[in-house]
């Protein structure tokens, strides 16, 4: 029997989605799953992209570049789909190169031989209580996965004002063995970081690179 994975993340759906958002998860959703992988390989991944706000900002940077999200929480995915849509119901132009995996990220990488130049991860699920430590994405051995995935120059950055599991993923990624800094970026503004839950002071940041 396959073991069963930990689930990393809270839930997949939140409050009620209203007629529109389920209308882009039923029609526009299924147009930005990346089934055929041949032609057009993704370069760019964000984990856990939330409502999408930081996802819109590599596409919009990128414009060369296919940037692929994954996140299982239905109603960030029906934000992101209505933020990149127009009133006609097409793709606004700028967001033309973003690509949705609307679950697991575990699941996407097992099933992609795609490398990519950048990985995102900001504000990933801490699980502060010891009994939920399990949950945590960020261990050794998923990072190893990670970086896997990453092309020559490629790099993972992840970014979170929980400065106790921002200390703990540290641990994990000297466990790796892979070159890694802390980084010294701007804030990235996503809604979690709005939250600062954690109330700390700032994010910080991680960037592991090959
Ligand atoms: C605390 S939220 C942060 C969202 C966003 N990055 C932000 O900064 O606003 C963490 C997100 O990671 C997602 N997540 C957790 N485990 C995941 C997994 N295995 N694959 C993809 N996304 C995951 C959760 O669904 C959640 O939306």
């Amino acid at each position: 029997m396959e073991k069963q994975e930990i689930r990393t993340f809270g839930r997949r759906h939140g409050k009620k989605l209203s007629a529109r958002q389920q209308w882009l998860l039923d029609n526009i959703l299924p147009t930005l799953f990346p089934k055929n992988e041949s032609g057009n390989k993704p370069d760019i991944l964000e984990i856990g992209f939330g409502a999408g706000e930081h996802l819109r900002e590599l596409a919009e940077n990128n414009p060369g570049k296919t940037v692929i999200g994954a996140e299982p929480f239905m109603n960030g995915v029906a934000s992101l789909l209505s933020a990149i849509t127009d009133e006609t119901d097409s793709i606004r132009p700028e967001y033309k190169n973003i690509r949705i995996f609307a679950d697991d990220v575990r699941d996407f990488l097992r099933e992609t031989n795609s490398k990519f130049e950048q990985i995102w991860i900001l504000h990933p699920d801490p699980w502060p209580k010891a009994k939920h430590e399990k949950r945590r994405l960020l261990h050794a051995e998923f990072i190893k996965t990670l970086s896997d995935h990453l092309t020559k120059n490629g790099k993972i950055i992840i970014g979170t004002d929980h400065w106790e599991y921002f200390d703990w993923i540290t641990q994990e990624v000297k466990k790796t063995g892979l070159n890694y800094k802390i980084h010294n970026i701007e804030t990235i503004n996503t809604r979690y970081q709005k939250k600062n839950k954690a109330g700390t002071e700032a994010p910080k940041y991680l960037l592991i690179y090959n």
